[in-house]
């Protein structure tokens, strides 16, 4: 069994106004998550090697800092150092360009076509200089690649909407559907999916 565990970073100063994008530290609050991920990390990566991802921003790599996590020595000279938590800027949230840092509120007034295309194209709509859904999709294909390919457990910290394609593309939901996928990746919960049985569950509460 290959089990690949997923969480979006704990609260972000961004997140207690409703700001998009941005490179904004955690909260208290998502301190307190990232805490909670440490030890839970702790207990399900204690015997066996194991992964740890981040998005090159402040905000996941603050969620995953209290995380041990050891560089690991794999035996016959493996290839310990991608055991190593590693920074992977593929799996960064959307790029909102012209938006990023404005309230969904501010967006309707900065761009109103913004608003409206992406209502009717969620998928497909390109924020002005900055990415579509679609662009994430190609970005994390190399990521998926990987991860299909690893024995060991996997936690990847990151971003709503990278998180929503990466889920939607483990349980065999169609990639239309992952832009509209709006409650199913909350904060504060680490999903876990496990590769061969194709299951998936919830684990750890709110702080
Ligand atoms: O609001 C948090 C956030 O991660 C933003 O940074 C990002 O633009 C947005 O969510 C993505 O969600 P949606 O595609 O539903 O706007």
């Amino acid at each position: 069994k290959h089990t690949i565990y997923l969480c979006r970073h704990g609260q972000s100063e961004y997140n207690t106004t409703g700001r998009l994008g941005g490179n904004s530290p955690i909260t208290e609050r998502g301190w307190v998550f990232a805490e909670i991920l440490a030890r839970f990390a702790a207990e399900h990566g204690a015997s066996v090697p194991s992964r740890l991802w981040t998005s090159s921003m402040l905000r996941t790599i603050q969620t995953a800092a209290l995380i041990p996590h050891p560089v690991l020595k794999l035996p016959d000279g493996g290839n310990w150092e991608s055991m190593s938590p590693r920074v992977y800027r593929n799996i960064d949230e959307i790029f909102a360009g012209d938006c990023e840092g404005m309230t969904p509120d501010e967006v309707a007034v900065a761009h109103p076509q913004a608003t409206t295309l992406r209502k009717m194209d969620k998928i497909g709509y390109r924020y002005p200089r900055g990415e579509s859904y679609f662009d994430l999709i190609s970005r994390i294909e190399p990521c998926i690649q990987e991860m299909e390919s690893y024995t060991e457990p996997l936690l990847i910290v990151s971003h709503q909407a990278i998180l929503r394609c990466i889920f939607a593309y483990l349980t065999g939901v169609d990639r239309e559907s992952a832009p509209g996928m709006e409650t199913q990746i909350q904060q504060n919960v680490v999903y876990q999916i496990d590769l061969d049985a194709s299951s998936e569950g919830k684990i750890t509460g709110d702080p």
